[in-house]
């Protein structure tokens, strides 16, 4: 779990309504680079001398030419195959990664939950880690400790909450990292998937904290392979595929579409 900071409000410059959008992508595209191992490199260098270039890596385009915006308030699922894109569009948007192309706004505090254990310290205690992430976010020790009793509450991690995190299993750092996430007044709410890791009763917990934010106009984009979870929860879904979005609206309409998308995959599957 990872709390980043308040940003620049770029929304004036931008020319867009500053109380109604607290995500606005422009033409956003992101490469990783891939390089060859070893055993591969030869095969490649000498394919990339035949064709005059003498590169050991390739480009693989996770996100191309991603626009959207999102409103205060609204709470916004992103669906797609592995490998769509879904994660990075997350990582911009807290800024862990940066665009090759595109600009990304975010206005306010955002909270993230992103890959297990992500922005903890896995050699330090539970309360330690809950110190630091505080203090990150910029909140007082005094703050921190004020509200040290309901995160502790809320993780049920009981005495394990002295323990280094490195002896969590993957249910208890969720715990964790939710239970500092919902605590520390967030405007904005990344979430990537890491809910199923719950047992059934945390995943409910967490599910009606989430309600709750709703209420308060919280933003939060929720990135899941559970479309009951996404149909339930959200007023819009995002279908990504190869990077690209090729779905947004009512989550009926985006989930079908991914639906057919799979059928489409498995029949083509089926036919080789
Ligand atoms: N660190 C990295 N280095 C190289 N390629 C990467 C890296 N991270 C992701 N990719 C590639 O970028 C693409 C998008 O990956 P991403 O993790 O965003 O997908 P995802 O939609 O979150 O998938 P999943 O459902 O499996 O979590 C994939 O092709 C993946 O192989
Ligand atoms: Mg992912």
């Amino acid at each position: 779990m990872k709390i980043m900071p308040a940003i620049e409000d770029t929304s004036a410059k931008l020319g867009v309504d500053p109380t109604s959008n607290a995500i606005l992508i422009r033409g956003a595209s992101k490469k990783y680079r891939v390089y060859y191992e070893k055993s591969e490199n030869i095969k490649y260098l000498i394919i990339n001398l035949l064709k005059g270039k003498a590169d050991r890596h390739r480009d693989v385009w996770a996100l191309r030419d991603v626009s959207l915006s999102i409103r205060r308030g609204e709470t916004v699922g992103i669906i797609g195959e592995n490998g769509s894109g879904k994660s990075t569009l997350l990582k911009l948007l807290c800024k862990i990664l940066l665009p090759d192309t595109g600009t990304i706004d975010v206005r306010g505090r955002i909270a993230t939950l992103l890959e297990l254990g992500s922005g903890f310290s896995m050699e330090i205690s539970g309360r330690k880690n809950i110190f630091m992430n505080a203090s990150i976010l910029g909140l007082s020790r005094k703050e921190a400790r004020e509200r040290l009793g309901e995160i502790i509450d809320f993780s049920e991690l009981g005495d394990y909450i002295n323990a280094p995190i490195k002896t969590y299993s993957s249910g208890m750092l969720v715990r964790l990292g939710f239970a500092v996430a919902i605590n520390v007044e967030a405007d904005v709410f990344l979430i990537d998937e890491i809910l199923a890791v719950g047992d059934e009763r945390f995943q409910r917990k967490c599910l009606e904290r989430i309600r709750d934010m709703q209420r308060r106009q919280r933003t939060i984009v929720l990135v899941s392979h559970n479309v009951a979870t996404i149909e339930e929860f959200c007023s819009r879904a995002i279908l990504l595929h190869e990077g690209r979005i090729i779905a947004d609206g009512e989550p009926g309409r985006s989930i079908d579409e991914y639906r057919k998308l799979q059928a489409s995959r498995s029949g083509a599957q089926a036919d080789a």
